[in-house]
């Protein structure tokens, strides 16, 4: 079989997922390899994991899946350099002034960023800062400095890495509706300002048999704003265990995604968030579901991976 990374490259777009890095060998490590044109490190690129004490970076993690992306010849999704989750508690647990703070965070995304120089395709450099009703998160940065924050961020990542595509990057906003519209209105905003923003990524981590059916119209009116999109972190869940059933529904909701960022030129792509359900962040975050990913706990293939395959 033709591998997901040629179909997906043959049709213009990549097909990308996220990996746990010290999981890279063996039978993971050949479908990571083999099938996928572009790598997300799952966890080994947030701030916790690179600064675990201030000023004192430990690439270790992050160099591992770099390494073996460019072994593979595969891009890299880093992700990510601002977000109000995984921070480390030096941070999260300082008394910080607004002014430190944004010195905190330049410096972070200035050593981040500037070490992956020109090894990065895409950043997510802010992840997730809008509320559900599409106003600004007051995350430790939204609640100190503002929307400042976002186009501060983007301006120090470009400056670091000016070859890298710079992303904003938030879940709930693949459907048309207040958190996406708060997501274009923000988007609009910064481009208006001069801020380097090249994409939106859409995380769609969506539940089975509910792929939103303004997906692809909402790609678009992204697109026509001028930024390129990416689906950025795509998992499908469902009450387990899965019957046959669900597993032909999850099969036509991959491909339903699928289809949706085919249709539109400035879909970079779509990366999975764990390409096996062994490796799946779902069953720890929602009790009771998973099956969420393309390839069973056994690096099986599922009727999902064919309705890639087959859409592709
Ligand atoms: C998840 C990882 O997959 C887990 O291993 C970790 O424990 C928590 O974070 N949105 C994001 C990702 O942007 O970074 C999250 O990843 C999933 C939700």
């Amino acid at each position: 079989d033709t591998p997901l990374r040629d179909l997906a490259a043959a049709r213009g777009i990549y097909l990308g997922t996220a990996v746990t890095g010290g999981k890279l060998t063996g039978g993971y490590g050949d479908l990571a390899g083999a099938q996928f044109g572009s790598l997300t490190p799952g966890n080994e690129m947030k701030w916790e994991a690179v600064e675990p004490a201030r000023g004192t970076y430990d690439w270790t993690g992050a160099d591992r899946v770099v390494a073996f992306a460019e072994a593979h010849g595969q891009q890299v999704r880093g992700h990510t350099l601002v977000w109000h989750s995984q921070l480390p508690g030096w941070l999260t647990g300082g008394s910080w002034t607004p002014a430190q703070l944004r010195t905190l965070m330049t410096d972070h995304i200035t050593a981040e960023a500037g070490r992956y120089k020109g090894r990065v395709d895409h950043w997510d450099v802010v992840n997730e800062p809008l509320n559900e009703d599409g106003t600004l998160r007051p995350s430790l940065w939204g609640a100190a400095l503002g929307e400042s924050y976002i186009a501060d961020a983007f301006r120090s990542a470009r400056a670091a890495d000016p070859a890298a595509k710079l992303y904003l990057n938030d879940y709930s906003t693949d459907a048309v509706g207040a958190k996406s519209d708060g997501m274009y209105a923000l988007v609009k905003r910064l481009l208006a300002q001069g801020v380097p923003v090249d994409g939106v990524g859409f995380q769609a981590h969506l539940v089975l048999g509910q792929v939103p059916a303004s997906l692809e119209t909402n790609l678009r009116r992204f697109a026509e704003l001028g930024v390129d999109v990416a689906i950025t972190e795509l998992d499908i869940r469902m009450t387990l265990p899965a019957t046959d059933a669900e597993l032909a529904q999850q099969k036509a909701d991959y491909a339903a995604v699928l289809r949706a960022c085919l249709a539109v030129t400035r879909c970079a792509g779509v990366t999975v968030w764990g390409f096996t359900d062994s490796d799946s962040w779902i069953p720890d975050f929602f009790p009771g579901q998973g099956a969420a990913t393309p390839y069973d706990e056994n690096l099986a293939p599922k009727p999902a991976h064919a309705g890639i395959a087959e859409t592709l």
